[in-house]
């Protein structure tokens, strides 16, 4: 008791602050318990985003910044386009030298340390017997057609969570459009979309679906007409 008291003098100064002291301790204490809590819960809360963080920040940034992969990157179907199908096939032939020390590329070709890749644009996706996928490989689904083909290239582990194929990834559209067109001239040839550089042509395009949509309203109108002059 004196001991006790001796001691909330020194602290409060006066004997009847020792109660004001413990009163105010108290709260102090509440305070830190109640912080405490507040960042447990807050803790388990800001966990539930950090997944979503690497695959932000993961591999792909440094190549892309240095690169300059500007805002404005090329869509799929232009880069498919940008020179003839048979200079971008030899392109990716030469970019495949990426891919060699995991996969084959000719039809039956053996599994390595990846799937063999013979026939795999135009195929279904994860399903070379004899291969064991990964479960989210196997999850994903689908037939590997451009454009999935070009997310999985430009980061697998973005794109299929959980991979196991490790390669950081493509950054450049160039590169993804070289070795999709590789990889479909040993695939199911799938057609190479068409991509309309001229803006005046899709501005005729929209012209005319303009003039289609005023016929079908002009058309409209002369069917009501009649309705309203039975009146
Ligand atoms: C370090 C080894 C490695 C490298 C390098 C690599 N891959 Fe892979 N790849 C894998 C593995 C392992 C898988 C299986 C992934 C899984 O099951 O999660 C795979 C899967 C794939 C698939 C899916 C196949 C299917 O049957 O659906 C494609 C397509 C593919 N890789 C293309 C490429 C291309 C193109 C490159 C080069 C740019 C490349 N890979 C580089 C190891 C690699």
């Amino acid at each position: 008791m004196t001991q006790d008291n001796s001691s909330q003098e020194n602290a409060a100064g006066q004997t009847g602050g020792g109660d004001l002291f413990n009163t105010a301790a108290g709260w102090v204490l509440f305070a830190a318990g109640l912080g405490l809590g507040l960042s447990i819960l807050s803790g388990k809360f800001f966990h539930g985003d950090k997944p979503e963080r690497p695959e932000k920040l993961g591999y792909v940034i440094e190549g892309a910044v240095e690169e300059g992969a500007g805002p404005a990157e090329m869509s799929m179907a232009e880069a498919l386009n940008m020179m003839p199908a048979v200079e971008l096939v030899a392109a990716g032939e030469k970019a495949y030298s990426k891919c060699q020390s995991c996969h084959t590329i000719d039809a039956g070709g053996a599994n390595g340390i990846g799937p063999n890749l013979g026939g795999v644009m135009g195929g279904p996706v994860a399903a070379k017997g004899g291969f064991a996928y990964s479960a989210e490989m196997k999850a994903l689904g689908g037939t590997w057609d451009w454009d999935k083909m070009n997310q999985w290239l430009k980061n697998p582990k973005a794109y299929v969570s959980g991979t196991k194929m490790s390669f950081a990834g493509l950054s450049k559209i160039e590169d993804r459009a070289a070795l999709a067109m590789y990889l479909n001239s040993k695939g199911a040839n799938l057609p190479v979309p068409t991509f309309v550089a001229d803006a005046a042509a899709a501005g005729g395009e929209e012209a005319a679906s303009a003039e289609e949509e005023a016929g079908a309203v002009a058309e409209a109108e002369a069917g009501t007409d009649p309705a309203a002059a039975t009146e």
